[in-house]
Order: structure tokens, then sequence, then C-alpha cells
């Protein structure tokens, strides 16, 4: 698959895009051409682009860029016509010495869908700390994924295959990608406050599941 991976010179994208380019073509996207091309160079096979151009490159885009940026995503709405658009954006903030969910309603992948209305939106990967992705290979872990089509979650299934012990599991509709995103907060904490290292998630399961 031709993936883009928006804001793929951050730490969540370069490491998704490392293991994500052993089994597709990753195009890094960036505001700045140069700066995609650095980072691209330190990935193999791997290209670096503007956001425009990535977007009318790729057959899939992921945003891995923070949550002020979700509403400038629109004027990329063309190049992103008719393909997935998968967010991993997890609106945060500090209360009271704890990380909380920030939006009194709604998600950000919901907000995503509204900037790209013509795209399949997805969610996918916001349970994945980045350090995770500094191992060679990954921890088993589930990656939950929610879209209102079940042929966007197959798409994004296939794309989360594709990183050996990476295991997807439909959520539901986009709806359900406020409580994806709420997860995300409690996980820190947890991690935080029993000194765990960072936290992924592994279901147990009495059979695995059929994608
Ligand atoms: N870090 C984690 O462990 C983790 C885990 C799960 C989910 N997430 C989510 O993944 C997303 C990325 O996380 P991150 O830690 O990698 O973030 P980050 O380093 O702060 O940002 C990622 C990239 O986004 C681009 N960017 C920054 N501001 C932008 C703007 N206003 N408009 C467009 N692009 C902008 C930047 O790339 P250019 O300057 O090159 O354009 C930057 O390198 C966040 O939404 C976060 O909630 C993070």
């Amino acid at each position: 698959m031709r993936v883009a991976i928006l804001g793929g010179t951050g730490a969540m994208g370069t490491g998704l895009a490392k293991h994500l380019s052993k089994k597709n073509e990753v195009i890094i996207g960036s505001r700045d051409e140069r700066r995609a091309g650095d980072a691209a160079s330190r990935i193999e096979g791997a290209v670096g682009m503007g956001y425009e151009a990535a977007s009318r490159a790729a057959e899939l885009a992921v945003f891995a860029v923070p949550y002020s940026a979700i509403g400038e995503a629109a004027r990329l709405s063309g190049a992103l016509s008719g393909k997935v658009a998968v967010s991993m954006v997890n609106p945060l903030k500090a209360e009271g010495g704890l990380l909380k969910f920030a939006l009194a309603e709604g998600s950000a992948a919901q907000e995503l869908a509204a900037a790209l209305p013509e795209s399949k939106v997805a969610t996918a990967f916001n349970h994945i700390s980045s350090l995770f992705f500094e191992r060679e290979t990954m921890v088993p872990m589930d990656v939950l994924v929610a879209a209102d089509a079940r042929g966007t979650y197959e798409e994004v299934a296939a794309l989360v295959t594709s990183i050996p012990n990476l295991r997807p599991l439909y959520a539901g509709p986009l709806s359900e990608a406020r409580t994806i995103e709420m997860i995300t907060p409690l996980l820190l904490n947890l991690a935080k406050m029993n000194k765990t290292g960072s936290l992924a998630m592994k279901f147990a399961t009495t059979r695995d599941p059929a994608r």
C-alpha cells in the first residue's frame, strides 16, 4: 500500500513510518519539503514530500499531527477525496496532576471527518506510545480501529497487520473514536502512577477474531 504519513517528521509519524516501510511504500509528509526529505532519508525506501503532494500520491493517509492541526486538514480534502484518512490524534489536557481528555463533545477523528467530507475517515494507533516503535520488533498489542464503513476498517486492518505483532480490532463506527481517544490519558496516567514505562493494550481472547 502507498501510505502518506502526514506529520511523519514527529516521534509518532517517524516511528510508524519505520515499521510500515518494511511492507508498504511510505511517503513522509511535512509542512516543509526539506524536513520531509531529511526524515525520509533515514527510513529505507521512504520518500519525503509536502502535505499536498504526499496526499495526492498516497492511496491512504495517516494524520500523525497535533490536535491543533486537524482543522487545517480541510485544504487536503481534494487530494484525499475517496481515500482512507486515519487519525491517531488524542486531544489531551493536564488537570490536577493528571492527563484528561480535552474535548467536551465529539473526537479529533470526527473533526477530521468534518474537514474531509469526501474521505473515508478512521481512527487507529491512538494507544501506541512512540517509544514502542523504537524497538526493531513490536511488542504484541491490539489496535482499536473505528470507522463508519466496515470496508474502511478492512483497509486500515490490512495496514495494521502489515506490522508484525499488531492485531486490529473493529471498535464500531467513527462515533466510537471519542471512547478510543479517552483511553489514552488513562494509559498515560496508569504508566506514570505505577512507574511501568509505556503501556499498550493486549486483550485476552478465547479465539482470534476474524478480520
Ligand atoms: N507521541 C506519542 O507517543 C503518541 C502516541 C499515540 C498518539 N499520538 C498522537 O499522534 C499525534 C502526533 O504525535 P507526536 O508526538 O508525533 O506529535 P508532534 O511531534 O508534536 O508532531 C508531529 C508532526 O506534526 C507536524 N505539525 C506540528 N504542528 C503542525 C501544524 N500546526 N499543522 C500541521 N502539522 C503540524 C510537525 O511536522 P512538520 O513540522 O514537519 O510539518 C510534527 O513533526 C498527536 O496527535 C498525538 O496525540 C502520539
